[in-house]
């Protein structure tokens, strides 16, 4: 009988949960044994692992989070981390490993799978930023919607005070987020870090918007872009028009995971209990819905995903 151990890392996602009862009532459907990891790659190497049934995962289809909870852990890129864990696995006979997370976990996945063929390796995308290649990942629809109540609230108070209002979101070193809110939320600018951030165009449409009678202009910008705080000033400065700033943060990380996601997570999951069966490895689940395919993690992890540049486009014509 196989054994899996499932464990989420890295930044958590809505959806996470979702996904972590896909994988652990798939496996027991495939007559597998199942164990919880907590606190990701930490506990991996610590051996802070739970036996799960069907029960134990009732009731987290639709909450924020991650059961398991979640690290980011620079020991288990060491391979003397890796080593610890594998002891572990190995005392509990554990043959089979799901890794939910972003890029960083899934290099963790694929390290371990590099270093031994004992343990079978599948990773999930779930990361809000959606910065994973050749697939969308579990949490970035809900952190999307997030934004997108964000705007609509800040919207209101816009217009009432005729306002400027930068609005900065999360996606390290990736545009994904505010692109599609920017697009979704109808921002008269963008700024993502693929794209040279060109300040004169974004001065250029508040004054036009101005000149047109708009009451108010929103900007969503990446975090790391530029910093918003200079932003606002120069803005202040050239536009004379008051302007504010709002950091969403942390708050587009949590929340109840969309229809989008948790169907998304529900696929995958099983997706990835299924390709356990079919003697898989060092391999990421992929793709949307009931079109889930696996892909080399090695292929992941050297992959660079580019947004749509398609949609940056768009903003640009539908704020004119
Ligand atoms: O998980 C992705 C992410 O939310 C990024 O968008 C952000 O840059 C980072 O994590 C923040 O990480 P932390 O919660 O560790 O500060």
């Amino acid at each position: 009988m196989k054994r899996v151990a499932v464990l989420t890392s890295g930044g958590d996602a809505p959806g996470m949960n979702a996904a972590i009862r896909a994988v652990v009532r798939s496996a027991i459907y495939e007559g597998m044994e199942v164990y919880g990891v907590y606190r990701g790659f930490e506990g991996l190497m610590t051996g802070q692992y739970e036996r799960l049934s069907p029960g134990s995962v009732a009731d987290i289809i639709h909450r924020g989070g991650t059961i398991l909870h979640t690290s980011r852990s620079k020991d288990f890129m060491q391979m003397q981390g890796r080593v610890r864990a594998r002891e572990h696995m190995a005392r509990l006979s554990i043959d089979c490993l799901v890794i939910i997370g972003g890029n960083g976990s899934l290099r963790g996945g694929y390290e371990l799978a590099s270093e031994s063929d004992a343990i079978q390796v599948i990773g999930i995308p779930a990361t809000i930023d959606n910065d994973v290649v050749y697939t969308r990942s579990i949490g970035f629809d809900t952190a999307v919607n997030t934004v997108l109540s964000a705007i609509n609230n800040i919207r209101d108070t816009a217009t009432s005070h005729g306002r400027v209002f930068i609005i900065e979101v999360m996606g390290r070193r990736c545009g994904e987020i505010a692109l599609a809110a920017g697009v979704g939320g109808g921002a008269e600018s963008i700024l993502i870090p693929e794209i040279e951030p060109d300040l004169n165009q974004v001065i250029e449409k508040i004054k036009s918007g101005n000149e047109r009678g708009k009451l108010h202009s929103i900007i969503i910008v990446a975090e790391g872009v530029y910093p918003v705080m200079t932003l606002k000033d120069e803005i202040m400065h050239a536009t004379g028009r008051d302007t504010r700033v709002s950091i969403l943060g942390h708050v587009q990380r949590g929340g109840t995971p969309t229809a989008v996601d948790r169907i998304l997570a529900s696929y995958m999951g099983k997706a990835a209990i299924d390709a356990i069966v079919r003697g898989k490895s060092n391999v990421m689940v992929a793709g949307q819905d009931d079109r889930c395919y696996t892909i080399p993690l090695g292929e992941v992890i050297n992959g660079h995903r580019t947004p749509e540049l398609g949609m940056f486009e768009i903003a640009r014509v539908l704020s004119t």
